[in-house]
């Protein structure tokens, strides 16, 4: 299970990897966000959770290596390399300048060539189709020099576009016949090359049954999900005897949806005007977080199954201990056996008393998000709940009931604190009404906590519905806990579209709003026509959107 990985900080992280690579490819007006795009989460993962390395000491003996072969992924690359803090992120916007360190494709590091590389950098990546290659003798050699350095893993991560080079193919021979169990190839599996489609171009499928038959031990994830990644990475360490390819499937452009799975993305910049409102959308991505209280009882599997297969983001346990809020629900016990039904992220919400004296519970039985309630501890209290869940990797929230302010001292917990729940009924029971009350006091809130550097999530929690997660979007929230609204109707699909399509509706509001406040929203609509159209009507757009040319 991707455990202690600290979700919300990875996905943050992540996050700022695409907008450090935006403003780099706007700034130069050229660069490729497509591939940077499509490969983030696999990068950020490898960068801020997996790999062993040490930004302070590029050249530490006993590192993992990363070997980038899709070169053109460079501000993608440089972005995750400059968040994990191998230089200033501010230098991605000199990319492709002339005198800069960052060029269109990365250079590999050395004192030689410190002018127009970054420590960090491997791998020279020039025409694409080598780094496997390079991989396999960095892998080989680690081998044959010490019982020590076997340890060393070696990441590659190659395209499909790039899959159609022979040398790709020799090289996936011989990683198999030297039983290379050190490294580990991650296919960027986003199914574009240049202009067009690989199954249009050269279909690289049945992708999985190639590797495997060049003995290759073969995983497949969801490449834009960090738990299956982080899940797969776990998996790889424990082969032996074989080289290991995980097939990452991927959306190129992922995270801007005009960009999306659109070839024209591939080496193209977007204009410099557009960079305010693309930052604004990739700070606005939405999670989908269904209560299972909700609905019928009990048949927890079951309802987490239902929800797996619509693709929500994670699950939301609310724990009840009959003394906190009138009512009980479960408690780390169910957790534990509930643990192995997914690998979506647990969203642990415990509406309890003294949290501090059973939070070791709930670290033991892998939750990847725990939250407290305020009402519930004091500062001391939540200060020490907040520093064990960091050192387990787990997510620290806070969440406050609707009568409540949030206390002054929460303001010096922030740098740590990945979730605020803003409660928006009275916590106890799912299928309540919400309160719109809550809305300005969240709004109030976002701002305060924006003004103090809170990078983490707002979380709107109760009697959230198609209608009240567009009016929480708009006051800041971007997780989104749903129980009746899923449960409660028995058509879960139909639900969890919904949701979805609002979450989509109140994000092109923000950004047609945020175009028309820069005086580019004629600009804007033309670039995003195709992903407006299906919104025209609740946008009230359709007469604009027609003459939009
Ligand atoms: C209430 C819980 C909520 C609730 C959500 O105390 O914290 O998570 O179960 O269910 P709905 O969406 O039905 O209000
Ligand atoms: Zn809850």
């Amino acid at each position: 299970m991707g455990f202690n990985m600290r979700y919300l900080d990875l996905k943050r992280k992540i996050r700022d990897v695409r907008m450090w690579a935006i403003q780099g490819i706007a700034e130069a007006g050229s660069g490729h966000p497509g591939a940077s795009f499509s490969a983030a989460e696999i990068m950020g993962t490898l960068y801020f959770r997996k790999m062993k390395h040490d930004p302070s000491n590029p050249g530490w003996e006993d590192r993992d290596y990363f070997i980038n072969s899709k070169a053109h992924s460079a501000p993608g690359f440089y972005s995750t390399l400059a968040v994990a803090g191998y230089f200033p992120p501010e230098e991605i916007k000199t990319l492709r300048k002339l005198g800069s360190r960052l060029q269109g494709h990365p250079v590999r590091y050395s004192e030689h060539q410190k002018h127009h590389s970054v420590p960090g950098i491997e791998y020279s990546g020039g025409s694409e189709g080598i780094g496997l290659s390079v991989g396999i003798g960095i892998a080989l050699a680690r081998k044959l020099d010490s019982e020590k350095n076997k340890r060393n893993k070696v990441y590659v991560l190659i395209g499909d576009g790039e899959s159609n080079e022979g040398q790709i193919w020799e090289a996936s021979m011989a990683a198999g016949k030297f039983k290379l169990d050190n490294l580990v190839a991650i296919l960027d599996r986003n199914r574009i090359q240049q202009d067009g489609f690989t199954e249009d171009i050269m279909p690289l499928d049945p992708t999985k049954d190639k590797w495997a038959a060049f003995n290759w031990q073969v995983f497949e994830v969801d490449g834009h999900r960090v738990e299956q990644i982080v899940d797969a990475l776990n998996k790889a360490a424990q082969v032996h005897d074989k080289p290991v390819m995980i097939i990452a499937n991927t959306i190129k452009g992922n995270g801007i949806r005009h960009m999306a799975n659109n070839p024209q993305w591939h080496g193209k910049a977007p204009p410099k005007r557009h960079t305010e409102v693309l930052l604004e959308e990739l700070e606005s991505e939405c999670l989908i977080a269904p209560s299972i209280i909700a609905g019928e009882r009990e048949n927890y599997e079951d309802k987490i199954r239902k929800v797996e297969r619509e693709g929500v983001d994670m699950i939301h346990l609310d724990v009840m201990d009959g003394r906190f809020v009138p009512n009980t629900t479960f408690f780390a016990d169910t957790i534990k056996k509930l643990r192995p039904t997914t690998s979506l992220p647990f969203d642990a919400h415990l509406m309890i008393e003294k949290p501090l004296e059973q939070i070791q519970e709930y670290i033991d039985a892998r939750c990847d998000i725990i939250t407290v309630h305020a009402e519930a501890c004091t500062e001391n209290e939540f200060r020490e709940i907040q520093e064990r869940l960091v050192d387990a990797g787990i997510s620290p929230g806070i969440a406050i009931n609707p009568g409540t302010d949030v206390p002054k001292w929460l303001y010096y917990c922030l740098h740590d604190l990945d979730v605020i729940i803003v409660m928006s009924v009275n916590p106890g029971f799912a299928g309540q009404k919400f309160m719109p009350e809550v809305l300005p006091k969240m709004v109030a809130l976002n701002k305060e906590l924006r003004k103090h550097g809170f990078k983490g999530y707002v979380e709107a929690d109760g009697g959230i519905d198609a209608i009240t997660l567009q009016q929480s979007y708009d006051a800041g929230a971007r997780i989104f806990v749903a129980g009746a609204a899923v449960y409660g109707g028995g058509d879960i699909h139909g639900s969890v579209i919904q949701l979805r399509h609002k979450a989509a509706v109140a994000l092109e509001k923000r950004l047609l709003n945020h175009a028309t406040q820069l005086n580019i929203r004629p600009d804007w609509m033309k670039a995003r026509k195709h992903i407006l159209i299906p919104y025209a009507n609740e946008l009230g757009i359709e007469e604009e959107l027609h003459v939009t040319k």
